[in-house]
Order: structure tokens, then C-alpha cells, then sequence
């Protein structure tokens, strides 16, 4: 079996447990699933679709990992514990992708054509996260164990639930119980009103002065003041 050195050292740095490199080369299924992939990722490109199927089929029986030969993933991806991980066909995943035993990106429709996720680089899918369609993971997102994501999620964030709900993005948390309470909110968005405040006061004080610089040419030019008396008598 071939293993890519990125998909090595990516076990070797996290995953606690393996003893070294040989042990992750002899026993460590998700290592072992990821390999097959490749392999059969590589004849699915070269249009032996039934071989690289015989491969599909081969790791899912050995690993419990389902991935599709189709699927285009990144260097550096990590499976732990591999058991009943489940990727589509049309799923694209980013370097350095971490999965947990029981992840599925799935689909939900039966129509052919992009019907997975796509993800970022640097994400982490937590045990039995499922995420569902041709939606975006965006780069360096922690999806929690158990969560079901059905719609995109952020860069920089983190997400748990069903559905599945931010509950941190770009390192500030986000409580939506009391995202209305002025005393509490979160840095960003008090950065937020303090800089359209300044800029509201910064353009009132333009209209002001154009305002006053308006009356005061009016009332000295007498034509225009005449005009206006005028004006106001009819
Ligand atoms: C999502 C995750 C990365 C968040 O970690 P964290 O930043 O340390 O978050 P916290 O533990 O501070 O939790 C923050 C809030 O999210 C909630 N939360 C955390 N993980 C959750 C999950 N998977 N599902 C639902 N809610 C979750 C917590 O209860 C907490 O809620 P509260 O603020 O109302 O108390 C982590 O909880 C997780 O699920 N990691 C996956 C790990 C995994 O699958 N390991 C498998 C090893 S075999």
C-alpha cells in the first residue's frame, strides 16, 4: 500500500495514541482508508472507474470508510478511527482536513452533478458530524460532534448543533440569547455601530457646513436675496 507523506505525518501529528510510524503504517485504519483512496482516486482520474470501484469497495469492507473514488481530497487529510465515515462523489476537501469516526458529507439530492460539500483546509469534522449537499465549509471550522450542517459555514468559525448553529466565529463567541443586549454584545459588532457612528457624525458635520456656507453666500449676493424676497411675495 502506498501512503503519501503528508497523510503520514498528519497521523503522526494528531493522533495521540500512535506509538510511532510503523505502527500507524501497519494499524491504522484511517490511514489505511485514505491510502485506498488515493489509489483509487488515481484510476477514477484515468477513467478506470471499475477499478478504482474494486478499491471503494475493498477499504470499505477492510476500514469501514466509504470514499468515494471520485471525491477530490487534499494533502494532509486525517481519519480517526475510520468506522463509518461516508464521503460523496462530487465532495471537494482542502489540505489538512481532519475527520472523526461516523462524519458524512453527504448528499441530498439524486440528480447527478455537485451534489456534496465542499470544504476549506485546516477543518475538523467531531464524531458523527453529517453535513449535507453541495453547501461550503469554508477554512479553519470546527464542526461538533453529533452536528448536522445543512447550510454554509464561515471561515474562522465553529458550529455544533441540529441544525447546526455558530456559536464562535474569527474567535469571538457568540451568544444569540443576547446578541440584543447593548451592554453585552460581542467586540465586532460594538466595532461595528462605534465606526458608523463616527462616520454619521462625520457627515453631518459636511452637511452642516455646506448648509451654512449655502445661506451665507445667499445672503450675500443681493440678486439672490432680491430673488427670493420676490419669491416669497407671490
Ligand atoms: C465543537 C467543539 C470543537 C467545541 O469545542 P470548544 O470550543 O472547546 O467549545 P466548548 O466546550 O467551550 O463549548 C461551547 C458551547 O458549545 C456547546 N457544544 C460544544 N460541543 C458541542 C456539540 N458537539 N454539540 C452541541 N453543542 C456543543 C457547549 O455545550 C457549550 O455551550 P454553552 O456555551 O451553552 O455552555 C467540540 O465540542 C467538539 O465537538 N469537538 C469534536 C471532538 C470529537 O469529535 N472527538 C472525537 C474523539 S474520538
Amino acid at each position: 500500500m502506498k501512503i503519501e507523506p503528508g497523510d503520514l505525518a498528519a497521523v503522526m501529528e494528531r493522533d495521540p495514541a500512535v506509538i510511532d510510524e510503523d505502527d500507524a503504517i501497519r494499524y491504522h485504519t484511517g490511514l489505511h482508508a485514505v491510502s485506498m483512496y488515493r489509489k483509487s482516486h488515481r484510476l477514477w482520474l484515468e477513467g478506470k472507474f471499475k477499478k478504482a470501484r474494486k478499491i471503494n469497495y475493498k477499504a470499505h469492507a477492510l476500514t469501514g470508510c466509504d470514499i468515494h473514488p471520485g471525491a477530490t481530497i487534499g494533502e494532509g487529510f486525517f481519519i480517526d478511527h475510520a468506522t463509518g465515515v461516508v464521503i460523496g462523489e462530487t465532495a471537494i476537501i482542502g489540505d489538512d482536513v481532519t475527520v472523526y469516526q461516523g462524519v458524512t458529507l453527504g448528499g441530498v439530492s439524486i440528480e447527478k452533478g455537485k451534489r456534496h460539500p465542499t470544504v476549506g483546509d485546516r477543518v475538523v469534522f467531531g464524531a458523527n458530524a453529517t453535513v449535507l449537499g453541495d453547501i461550503v465549509i469554508g477554512s479553519d471550522v470546527r464542526v461538533g460532534a453529533g452536528s448536522v450542517i445543512l447550510k454554509d459555514v464561515p471561515n474562522n468559525s465553529t458550529v455544533v448543533g441540529i441544525p447546526g448553529q455558530i456559536i464562535e466565529r474569527d474567535g469571538v463567541k457568540i451568544d444569540k440569547k443576547n446578541m440584543l443586549m447593548h451592554n453585552d454584545i460581542p467586540e465586532c459588532v460594538n466595532g461595528e455601530i462605534i465606526r458608523l457612528q463616527s462616520e454619521i457624525n462625520r457627515l453631518s458635520s459636511i452637511i452642516e457646513e455646506l448648509r451654512s456656507s449655502l445661506s451665507g453666500a445667499a445672503s450675500s449676493d443681493p440678486a439672490a436675496t432680491a430673488e427670493k424676497a420676490k419669491n416669497r411675495e407671490k
